[in-house]
């Protein structure tokens, strides 16, 4: 059985309508949901062992688009930003994103990209940030989230966290996985992230 690719996007525009939430409703509302498919090899990382507990703990809204992630996960094109020269192996081995779609995701979109972030349990993600403005939805709760001078503040499943243009911002998963939905807009799409003075390319 091939991945229907078309399920993932409907999926995920499903779950995205399922949050009453003026940002996410506008957001939603900007982007053109017809998309052309783009072609891309599978591309598996050690991180996706986390979706077997992200299962579990997704809310009933979003179980749907998390079973088809699990199910498939092998056929789609997971991401990297960062190497272990940058945060060390147990990072690199607990961190990843799948691009729905976007500048160089599943589906072609130059205006808006999306798509969902996997940290395993106890990961630390420093502070980073980039001209493009970030919505997060976890799917998972538990993990702590810090924006500009904050402290870390606990974010349960379903909370809507906006990252404006260049604000500095980090997470940091408990005992729990993170599964997040992101979208970015208003920057460039594929641009580079700024963290601890260095630059890398890519979505975070
Ligand atoms: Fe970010």
């Amino acid at each position: 059985m091939t991945t229907n690719f078309d399920q993932l996007l409907e999926r995920f525009h499903a779950t995205l309508e399922t949050f009453d939430d003026a940002l996410v409703r506008d957001a939603v509302a900007r982007i053109g949901w017809a998309m052309p498919v783009r072609r891309l090899e599978p591309h598996p990382l050690t991180c996706l062992r986390q979706l077997d507990r992200i299962v579990e703990l997704a809310p009933a809204g979003a179980r749907p688009l998390v079973e088809l992630l699990a199910e498939r996960r092998g056929d789609l094109h997971w991401g990297q930003t960062y190497s272990e020269a940058d945060f060390g192996k147990t990072f690199i081995d607990n961190y990843g994103w799948l691009e729905v779609f976007g500048t160089r995701g599943h589906f072609v979109n130059d205006e808006v990209a999306a798509g969902l972030l996997i940290l395993g349990p106890d990961i630390l993600y420093p502070d980073h940030h980039h001209v493009a403005e970030e919505i997060y939805i976890p799917l998972t709760g538990g993990t702590e989230w810090r924006m500009g001078e904050g402290g870390f503040r606990t974010r349960e499943a379903g909370e809507v966290i906006q990252h404006t243009s260049n604000v500095s911002h980090a997470m940091r998963t408990g005992k729990e996985p993170l599964l997040a939905l992101y979208i970015w807009r208003g920057g460039p799409l594929a641009a580079k992230s700024t963290i601890a003075g260095t630059t890398t390319r890519g979505k975070d």
